[in-house]
């Protein structure tokens, strides 16, 4: 199993390119399958989700061709009436989940092994079920597979209890093609949905109100293929960030959306940076100490859950007390154990963590946990003193492109040990 050796790094300094959103381009990828004209998506980024998913595309009939230099995938065809989804392959990703609206969409019979995905929770789907059935369709489960039968969907009116991310794009998804309008009302307004909308009117759809908590989708008879480019990740230039302030350096972003960051931005200038943001691009400054703040996880535009465990790093090293409150996972603070192992001070009371600062962390062998987490051990690793290891990086590659070598550019000491 590969693992990073992270040594006490200088100043990060110099700029890096933000790549697309893995959180986007999944749901876009899927809704390829609401059409079997070509649909081509740049700005793809070569992650393992993201290969995990194109491979079940193909699996079910669909021809993918993926440019890794170029960040450009091109899909097309029909999906086989007998497909099998791998549960393998699926129980790999959480967002296997989401090729059920488009394929029930589509077939009227949609048959998806559970999905995996990280350890923060339980993560149910009831949400997306409540809104396919709500449209008319009959769920079963059994033999670790849900089946979404219909023959034929209508639009509904359909409240979530939670502005759950997936239930909202899934039930988009499978509205795109319903006969009549869907509204959703207590819907995610995070700007990855923002983007599978975008797409999807390009197909031709017409889904109005996305990035607020109302969306009113009018089914269509047909969408047609399209071209799209993914929108940056916000999460990964909320890392880059968060390891410039611990390393006390200054960078610049490109290729950002500064709108999508404003939560973070605010955050990190509580905790001293000096962060300007113009057009598609951003410099982040450290200031000479890390100051000690408060945060709450919420929905957008709320502060991001998936930020979460950076932040947690960043204050492990800050002047004084801080407090986090996880709303959105419950088990979201994995992360403490191996930061303490380091020499933070973190104490987890139910769905708060309290971190003291410490002077300085020391470097040891940590376990990455889940895909954040283990991005948070690397921002911690580049200011302990000494050496980290950090084992069970492949968590990190699911959502982090070469994570390794863009740092490095950046002056970080950091090597993959295959
Ligand atoms: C998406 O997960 C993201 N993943 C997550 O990013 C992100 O943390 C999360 O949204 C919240 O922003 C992808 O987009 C692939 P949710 P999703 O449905 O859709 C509860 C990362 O690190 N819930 O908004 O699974 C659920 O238990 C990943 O990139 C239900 O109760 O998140 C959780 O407590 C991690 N019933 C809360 O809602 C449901 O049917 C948020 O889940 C669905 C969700």
């Amino acid at each position: 199993m590969s693992s990073f050796i992270v040594k006490k790094s200088p100043p990060l300094s110099g700029s890096i390119k933000i790549n697309g959103s893995k959180n986007s381009a999944l749901p876009i990828i899927a809704s390829s399958i609401l059409t079997d004209e070509e649909c081509i998506l740049e700005n793809v980024p070569p992650l393992s989700d993201v290969k995990i998913m194109l491979k079940i595309l193909e699996d079910i009939g669909k021809t993918v061709k993926f440019d890794e230099e170029k960040h450009i995938v091109k899909i097309s065809g029909e999906i086989l009436p007998d497909y099998e989804i791998d549960a393998e392959k699926s129980s790999k990703i959480r967002a296997s989940f989401m090729f059920a609206g488009p394929i029930l969409a589509r077939t009227g019979n949609a048959r998806i092994p559970f999905p995996g995905g990280c350890s923060i929770g339980l993560r149910p789907v009831d949400l997306h079920l409540k809104g396919f059935s709500l449209m008319g369709a009959e769920i079963s489960t059994g033999h670790g597979m849900t089946v979404i039968k219909s023959s034929g969907l209508s639009g509904s009116f359909i409240y979530l209890d939670f502005p759950s991310v997936g239930a909202t794009e899934n039930i988009i998804m499978a509205a795109a093609l319903a006969k009549g309008t869907t509204v959703i009302e207590n819907a995610a307004e995070e700007p990855e949905i923002s983007d599978l909308c975008a797409f999807i009117n390009k197909m031709g759809g017409c889904v109005k109100g996305s990035g607020t908590k109302n969306i009113v989708i009018k089914g269509v008879k047909k969408l047609h293929g399209a071209s799209h480019s993914i929108i940056p990740d916000r999460i990964e230039a909320g890392t880059f960030m968060a390891a410039a302030a611990v390393t006390g350096g200054k960078i610049t972003l490109e290729n950002i959306v500064p709108q999508h960051l404003q939560p973070i931005v605010f955050k990190l200038r509580e905790a001293g940076m000096n962060i300007e943001g113009f057009k598609n691009k951003m410099t982040a400054e450290a200031s000479e100490e890390i100051f000690p703040f408060n945060l709450k996880t919420m929905p957008f535009p709320g502060f991001p859950t998936d930020m979460q465990s950076m932040m947690m790093s960043l204050m492990s090293v800050a002047k004084g007390t801080s407090i986090i409150t996880e709303t959105i996972f419950e088990n979201r603070f994995m992360n403490a154990l191996e930061l303490k192992k380091m020499g933070a001070d973190i104490r987890i009371e139910s769905r708060c963590a309290i971190i003291n600062g410490v002077k300085n962390l020391t470097g040891t062998s940590v376990k990455a946990c889940d895909l954040r987490s283990g991005a948070a051990l690397i921002v911690s690793a580049l200011a302990a003193e000494g050496e980290t290891e950090i084992t069970d990086i492949y968590h990190i590659e699911r959502g982090y492109f070469e994570i390794d070598k863009r740092l490095g550019s950046l002056g970080a000491l950091i090597k993959k040990i295959p």
